[in-house]
């Protein structure tokens, strides 16, 4: 597979293994936005605007998309739109983005209750972790009915197997839940598995669609639903703040790569990964996830790895990483695979030596980032890692 070559002023994030929200804007990108539409589109009036939310919600076979600023908007607005009448409950993932990353907006914005389950697989959900866990609404007034099943493709760079989310939906239907796909990636699960994005979009009811992850746009996500459910959702986004006015340049620059090759560029960022995932198993180093997208999931706990000390170890080879999850974008070079390789060899190796008391207090949440002031010099590191 090939790479994806850049001027130099956008390479940086080739050596950037934090997350592929790193990505950045590429000069075609930057063109684009200088030649967008300047309408209000809180006012509905932006014309690429509404090309992007078209374009998206079509090829998720959905009537309509709104575009929002983050995954996080477009999440939460989704569930609150699906939520009604109080009390309720939303069943998802143990590790859901929605659940563990959004800052307890499921409690504060949809006064919901969660169910949070833990796949009986490791992997994912299936109809029977569903069916064991959900609450019904059979007349107990003790309980917080679920109304909503909140999946996420992919999870942890696993790839929803399309038979379960087939079963799931059946239920569902047949029980009257909805069901939301936190798509921040689906992109990288249709890519993958071949399915369109078409027929996850028959799936759900509604699904959040991230630019600004593998895809590479600097903002965005596009949340595709029916008519109704979108019209409600607007007033969401407007109560949450989330209206933005002139919003064609970063329509633009998100259309840029959903009208290119964007399949070859994941699946590049993919090949990446999966020769990552196998020079692991070879040296005995163990993974949280199968390794079926672009992230890599080393198990730092079960290897007992400190992950300062991988940090640290990726700097000596000038390659950014945060914690153990590994991630591959299409801007990441091969040559920084050969260097991300060394980095974990290495302190695999320390970590036998060494081993890491892992059995600190549990954070769900991990980053690690270095603030600038104006003229770009470093003033504040911040770390937070999930062991
Ligand atoms: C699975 C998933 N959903 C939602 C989000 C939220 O996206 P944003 O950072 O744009 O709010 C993220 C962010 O990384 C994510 O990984």
């Amino acid at each position: 597979m090939t790479e994806f070559e850049l001027p130099p002023k956008y390479i940086t994030a080739a050596n950037d293994l934090r997350s592929d929200t790193f990505t950045t804007p590429t000069p075609e990108m930057m063109q684009a936005a200088l030649e967008a539409s300047i309408g209000d589109a809180v006012y509905g009036e932006d014309v690429d605007t509404v090309r992007l939310e078209q374009t998206v919600a079509r090829m998720a076979a959905k009537e309509a998309g709104l575009f929002c600023v983050s995954g996080t908007l477009s999440n939460q607005i989704a569930i609150r739109t699906h939520l009604t009448q109080p009390p309720y409950s939303i069943l998802c993932d143990y590790r859901a983005h929605v659940y563990t990353h959004e800052a307890a907006g499921l409690a504060i914005l949809s006064q919901a209750m969660v169910v949070p389950v833990i796949p009986s697989n490791g992997d994912y959900l299936t109809l029977e972790d569903i069916k064991s866990h959900y609450v019904p609404d059979d007349g107990d007034i003790h309980g917080a009915p679920t109304r909503l099943i909140s999946l996420e493709n992919t999870l942890h760079g696993i790839v929803y197997p399309l038979e379960e989310l087939v079963r799931i939906k059946a239920w569902c239907m047949e029980n009257g839940l909805k069901l939301h796909c936190d798509g921040a990636r689906i992109w990288n699960a249709a890519a993958q598995s071949g399915v369109p994005l078409k027929q996850y979009g028959e799936i759900f009811d509604s699904i959040s669609i991230c630019l600004s992850k593998s895809m590479g746009a600097p903002i965005g996500s596009v949340l595709v639903g029916n008519l109704k459910f979108i019209k409600k959702a607007t007033h969401f986004r407007k109560q949450q703040g989330g209206g933005i006015r002139q919003s064609g340049m970063m329509a633009r620059m998100a259309l840029v790569n959903i009208n290119n090759d964007w399949k070859s560029q994941l699946l590049y960022s993919h090949s990446l990964a999966h020769e990552l995932a196998e020079f692991c198993e070879t040296k005995g180093i163990p993974l949280e996830s199968p390794a079926d997208t672009n992230f890599v999931f080393i198990n730092l706990k079960a290897a007992r790895m400190d992950p300062d000390v991988l940090v640290k170890k990726g700097l000596k080879y000038n390659v950014k990483l945060m914690g153990g999850r590994v991630s591959f974008h299409y801007q990441v070079t091969r040559d920084t695979l050969e260097k991300v390789k060394l980095a974990i060899s290495e302190a695999f190796d320390y970590a036998k030596e060494h081993p890491f008391d892992c059995n600190g207090p549990t954070q769900i949440y991990r980053s690690e980032s270095t603030e600038v002031d104006v003229d770009g010099n470093a003033i504040r590191e911040i770390k937070t890692y999930k062991y």
